[in-house]
This record gives C-alpha cells, sequence and structure tokens, in this order.
C-alpha cells in the first residue's frame, strides 16, 4: 500500500455503559481525520456481516466481572476466519488497566488471551484503556458496589458523577502509530 493509501476499517464494539462507544467514536474520528473510511458498529448489530469489504479491524469492549461482552464474543467467533485474514487489534477496556497493580494486569492479559482463544481469533495486537466509573448509568446496586470498589482503590469519586481515566492521547497515539504501520508496513 502506498503512503498514500486510504483505508476501510472496521470498528465492531460492545459496550455496557457507553465508555468502549465514547472511545471507538474517538478512534473513528481519529482514522477519519487520518484520511481512512471508518465505519463503526454494535457487536450487536453487526450479525451477518460481510467483512470482505474491510481492510483492518478493531474490536472493542469492556470488563465486566472478568469477561468481554458475551455479544462481542459472539461477533469474534462468527468471523474469525474473516479477521484472521486482517490487520486487527483488540481494544480491551477496564478500570484495572487505569492501575499498576501487577495481578490484575495479570488478570487483563489473562481475560483477553482467553477471549481470543474461544473465539478462534488471533489479534495482531493487543491493547488495554482504562475506562470510567460511569455513576450515572448504574443502578442503585451497582452504584453501591462501584462506590465500594472506588473505595478500595483510594478512588474519590463524586455519588451521581462520572469519572473518567481513559488517556486520550494515549489512544490518540495508538491509532496513528497503528494506522501507519498498515499504510506504511515495517
Ligand atoms: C458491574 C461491573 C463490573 C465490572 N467488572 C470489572 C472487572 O472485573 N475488572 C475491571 O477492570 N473493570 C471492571 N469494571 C469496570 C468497567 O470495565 C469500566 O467501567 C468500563 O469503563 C466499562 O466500559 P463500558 O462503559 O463501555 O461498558 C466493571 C464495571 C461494572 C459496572
Amino acid at each position: 500500500m502506498s503512503a498514500a493509501a486510504s483505508l476501510r476499517i472496521l470498528i465492531c464494539y460492545a459496550s455496557t455503559e457507553g465508555q468502549t462507544r465514547k472511545i471507538c467514536r474517538f478512534c473513528a474520528d481519529q482514522l477519519f481525520a487520518l484520511g481512512h473510511t471508518v465505519e463503526m458498529l454494535a457487536a450487536a448489530d453487526a450479525e451477518a456481516l460481510d467483512l470482505a469489504p474491510f481492510d483492518a479491524a478493531i474490536l472493542a469492549g469492556s470488563v465486566h466481572l472478568g469477561k468481554l461482552q458475551a455479544g462481542l464474543a459472539e461477533f469474534a467467533s462468527e468471523h474469525a476466519a474473516a479477521l484472521n485474514r486482517l490487520p486487527t487489534l483488540l481494544l480491551q477496556v477496564s478500570l484495572a488497566a487505569a492501575g499498576n497493580e501487577p495481578g490484575e494486569r495479570a488478570d487483563l492479559d489473562r481475560i483477553a488471551t482467553e477471549f481470543c482463544a474461544a473465539a478462534g481469533w488471533t489479534p495482531g495486537a493487543i491493547h488495554h484503556i482504562a475506562g470510567a466509573f460511569r455513576f450515572t448509568q448504574y443502578d442503585f446496586f451497582r452504584s453501591w458496589a462501584m462506590r465500594y470498589i472506588a473505595a478500595q482503590k483510594g478512588q474519590k469519586v463524586e455519588p451521581g458523577a462520572d469519572r473518567e481515566y481513559t488517556d486520550w492521547a494515549g489512544v490518540s497515539a495508538l491509532m496513528r502509530d497503528w494506522a501507519d504501520g498498515l499504510v506504511r508496513p515495517r
């Protein structure tokens, strides 16, 4: 591909409280600004999607109780053969990615590895992205549980307010580097 190549990139995501969708929207804007065409689809709406028109794909999901969303897993399994022929990325969003606790980091690696193995998909790279507390989206019990988790981690959160940990500059650099590697293979 030439340096000026414009790629068709699929972003397929699952998002329970909305942060992964926000991250994917940001990735889509970054890739679009780099001259690429991006289709962004929720995994739930991507059933029977034909991947043939795409040059590359990003799958993104968030960790809830140690797992990525079942809908994303179904999409990855259903399309594993096509995904394995494309340059791909897995973006795994979690709160553990906001910290540096080695045990939690090892858990994140295991969650991603098991997700990919179960689907039969080998992504080109896996990236962990820090998500957010979304108190505006939680029900009473979730809000209580998440306040407890925040307190255990020494994080101050305002009840009823969201708190974002996503490193937007890092995500932007990731998109730039990944897209650059696609048009100028090293
Ligand atoms: C019920 C619940 C369970 C969660 N479980 C985990 C977990 O096991 N590990 C983790 O690192 N983050 C966990 N999180 C944090 C989410 O991954 C984080 O809030 C992320 O930003 C959610 O993304 P989404 O809004 O796209 O769903 C959990 C969040 C909720 C609400």
